[in-house]
């Protein structure tokens, strides 16, 4: 992407503390896009339980068609505590990923310093690795369903849905992220082939065939209970993990807490095909009490529009919000918890800002 683009970004605050966050990501996007001389475009969306409360809609079809003419979508947190599980979180979160088919969920690992892990004796030098999640497929795919729901025979189904073309392109895109992010060199695919022996078996076998084309890289395996010990016990051994839809979501939980938790944790949902719509998001929810209060952390959601800048051709904005965030971490923060970090939300954002 050249410079002369417009970088069109749709903003999707959502519910609770989701709006708070978010609005300081876009305080530093733009900073960054000033300094960095981007040209960009921002739209604000009004999505999430709030809407949906009040009309009914969680992702209209209009909606749909305009947000595919963005590069990318800044989400806030979508969940609101009057509506039931599950019916945002499909409807509108998963919705988003399935339809522009953003088939990478990238979350990277990195503990900031001045962040404080749970882990005893680690620091910023032993956690900083990546995790690749394949993010279409698996049990997330909607497939299953009841027999004689409700009485005492009933029958549940939930199948978990693998295809070479998924599991293919998300191994590939891992790879080629590993050779460029240049650090050990190692991809590490973690399944769980010893019991899961069909599709788990399509990805070891899909995971060896594309090795090949990377010599360049060690192309490594963990089954994924013995990942979860050693994320624990020698963080430092990871560089790049590719994972399944379902162990990547909770493989990313433990490794979002090694990294300080849900206040500095990001994600982004990636379709990297030209004119793909991505996502990026802060892993936390819209923790509804902290609303409106100015003291829910805006970190990850900070460090999501870093990443949206990384991914979307703008590699050196994306790069200078990291290192700004680092040294708010480092030097500003007392520590990451809400009402903790020693400043308010937009405290936080402001120093992001300057410190840019
Ligand atoms: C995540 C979340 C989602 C997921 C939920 C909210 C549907 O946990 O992004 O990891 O399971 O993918
Ligand atoms: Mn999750």
């Amino acid at each position: 992407m050249s410079n002369n683009d417009i970088l069109r970004v749709a903003v999707v605050g959502g519910d609770g503390t989701g709006p708070e966050v978010t609005a300081e990501a876009v305080k530093v996007f733009k900073a960054v896009a000033a300094l960095e001389g981007i040209r960009y475009e921002l739209k604000d969306f009004d999505l999430g339980g709030e809407r949906f409360l009040r009309t009914g809609e969680i992702l209209p079809e209009d909606v749909v068609n305009e947000l595919a003419t963005f590069k990318a979508i800044l989400l806030g947190a979508v969940g609101h505590p009057d509506v039931a599980p599950g019916v945002l979180e499909k409807g509108l979160l998963l919705a988003l990923r399935f339809r522009f088919d953003q088939y990478i969920n990238l979350r990277p690992v990195k503990l900031f310093p001045g962040v404080e892990t749970p882990l005893a004796g680690k620091g910023p030098g032993d956690i900083d690795f990546v995790v690749v999640r394949e993010n279409t497929e698996d049990m997330y795919a909607g497939v299953g369903g009841w027999l004689k729901k409700g009485t005492p025979d009933e029958v549940a189904t939930q199948t978990a849905i693998y295809t070479r073309k998924g599991c293919e392109r998300c191994i590939r895109w891992a790879f080629e992220f590993t050779r460029k992010r240049n650090q050990k060199k190692q991809l590490t695919l973690v399944a769980k082939t010893n019991v899961l022996t069909y599709g788990h078996d399509l990805w070891w076998r899909t995971f060896q065939e594309v090795a090949k084309e990377y010599s360049d890289i060690k192309a490594d395996y963990n089954h994924v209970d013995a990942c979860c010990m050693w994320m624990v016990k020698n963080p430092e051994y990871y560089d790049v993990i590719v994972t399944t839809n379902m162990f990547g979501d909770i493989i990313t939980d433990l490794a979002g807490i090694l990294q300080g938790g849900m206040g500095v944790a990001a994600g982004g949902n990636i379709n990297p095909d030209p004119g793909g719509v991505s996502m990026f998001e802060p892993m936390g929810g819209s923790a509804p009490k902290y609303t409106g209060m100015n003291v829910i952390n805006p970190i990850a959601a900070i460090a999501a529009a870093g990443m949206l800048l990384e991914q979307s051709g703008y590699p050196q904005a994306g790069q200078r919000v990291m290192k700004a965030v680092q040294s708010v971490t480092g030097t500003k923060m007392k520590s990451q918890a809400a009402g903790k970090m020693g400043h308010g939300t937009k405290e936080i954002g402001d120093l992001v800002c300057e410190a840019l």
